[in-house]
């Protein structure tokens, strides 16, 4: 398994490109089952999540044109696609379950392993079922499957009992291929909702209200193919921003808006950094030590989840005590035993952790146990004196495109070491 070796302490400055949003992507290149045209995305990040995303379709007969070389990828969907989606890819990734919607939409049945929890937490669908129930499907559980069946999924209104991503994606995927009209309400509004909402526009389906709690759908016959570029990842970009922060030094993320990430620029700034924000691009300049803040993960447009442990990394070397309430997943502190090794002075209690900050972390090996967490881990050996190594890192490749060769683009001293 490869590791990353790095030597901290320099401060990081320079330009650097994001991919495509992961989160963004997954949902889009499964909408491709929605048709048997041909569908054309760019801007398709490098990841690991994404080339199981086009062996679980290839595996159900999707024809597959990879060309990620060039962050490339044409799908299409015949209509003697396979309609199951099997435990060991889907455990692997649970965003497979986005196969339920779009199967039942075109096919009317699915048969997707559930995908059991991971490292973050339970992980549960269920609203994801009862909203796909709403719609007219027959869902059944059996030997570790759902099994869902549809002659041909209705309109209806669906209201989620917890703005969930994933559930309002798969339902958006289901409800475009239903007869009449669906209202989603209390939905995910993360502006990879928009781009999913952008990419089914450009299909040829009627939807309106994205990036709203409320959805309406008008579903069609048929869609249509597509061509879509995928949004620019503001998780990645929000890395590379703390990994500046926490290195007193000062970075400029190209290829996204950032509203996308305002509610963590907001808190770069009570933090004492200095943001600039552009149309394209976001850029940060430290001025002095990182000052200690208090957040709480929320849905959009609440600071990211997906953020938590990069910034805590940033509050381990703050100036004083802060506070993280984590409130969208059960067990999101995995990086806080291994930050704790730099030196990190963190305790936990139930879902907040209390963060005293120091200027003397010191490089220690370390192991990843999750994707966010793993990015903590990085930004935790570039803050700290010395050199972290950081293994399993399998964990990163995950959603991160190439990480340690754009870091170096900004000046960290980070290496791969193959296994
Ligand atoms: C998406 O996961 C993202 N993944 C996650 O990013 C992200 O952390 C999460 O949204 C929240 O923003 C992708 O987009 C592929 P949810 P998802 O449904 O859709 C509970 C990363 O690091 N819930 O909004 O699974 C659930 O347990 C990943 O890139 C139910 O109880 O998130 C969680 O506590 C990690 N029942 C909360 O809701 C359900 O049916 C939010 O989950 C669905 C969810």
């Amino acid at each position: 398994m490869d590791k990353m070796r790095i030597r901290g302490g320099k401060a990081l400055s320079g330009t650097v490109e994001v991919s495509g949003a992961k989160n963004a992507a997954l949902p889009i290149l499964i909408s491709a089952l929605l048709t048997d045209e041909k569908c054309k995305y760019s801007r398709v990040p490098r990841l690991e999540d994404i080339r199981t995303t086009l062996k679980l379709l290839s595996h159900m007969g999707v024809i597959v044109e990879d060309r990620l070389d060039q962050s490339e990828v044409v799908l299409s969907t015949p209509v003697t696609a396979q309609t199951e989606a099997p435990y060991d890819l889907v455990r692997t990734m649970r965003a497979s379950v986005l196969v339920l919607g779009p199967l039942l939409a075109r096919f009317g049945y699915a048969k997707v392993s559930l995908p059991g929890g991971c490292a973050i937490g339970a992980r549960p669908i269920n609203f994801h079922l009862t909203g796909l129930e709403k719609l007219g499907a027959k869902i059944e559980l059996e030997n570790g499957y759902v099994i869902a069946t549809a002659k041909k999924l209705k309109g209806n209104r669906v209201g989620f009992e917890f703005p969930s991503v994933g559930a309002t994606e798969n339902l958006m995927m289901a409800a475009v291929l239903a007869e009449g009209e669906t209202v989603l309400e209390n939905c995910a509004r993360e502006p990879e909702i928009i781009d999913l909402a952008c990419a089914l526009r450009g299909m040829g389906a009627e939807i309106s209200g994205e990036g709203s709690e409320v959805i309406h759908i008008q579903g069609k016959s048929s869609l249509h193919g597509c061509n879509h570029e995928v949004m620019g990842d503001r998780i990645e970009a929000g890395t590379f921003l703390a990994a500046a922060f926490g290195t007193g030094g000062s970075v400029r993320v190209m290829g996204l808006r950032s509203e996308a990430l305002e509610s963590v620029l907001v808190k770069f700034e009570d933090s004492g950094a200095l943001i600039t924000r552009g149309d394209r691009f976001i850029e940060l300049r430290s001025q002095g030590r990182p000052k200690a803040v208090d957040f709480t993960t929320l849905p959009y447009p609440g600071f990211p989840t997906d953020m938590q442990a990069q910034f805590m990394a940033v509050l381990t070397v703050a100036d004083g005590a802060s506070l993280i309430s984590e409130t969208i997943f059960e067990n999101r502190y995995m990086h806080v035993p291994e930050l704790i090794r730099l030196g990190a002075n963190i305790s936990i209690r139930g879902n907040t952790a209390v963060i005293r900050g120091t200027e003397k972390l010191k490089g220690a090996p370390l192991m990843a146990t999750d994707l966010r967490a793993s990015a903590s881990l990085v930004l935790g050996g570039l803050f700290a004196q010395g050199e972290t190594e950081v293994s399993r890192i399998y964990h990163l490749d995950r959603g991160y495109d190439r990480m340690e060769e754009k870091l170096r683009l900004l000046g960290a001293q980070i290496e791969r070491v193959k296994a």
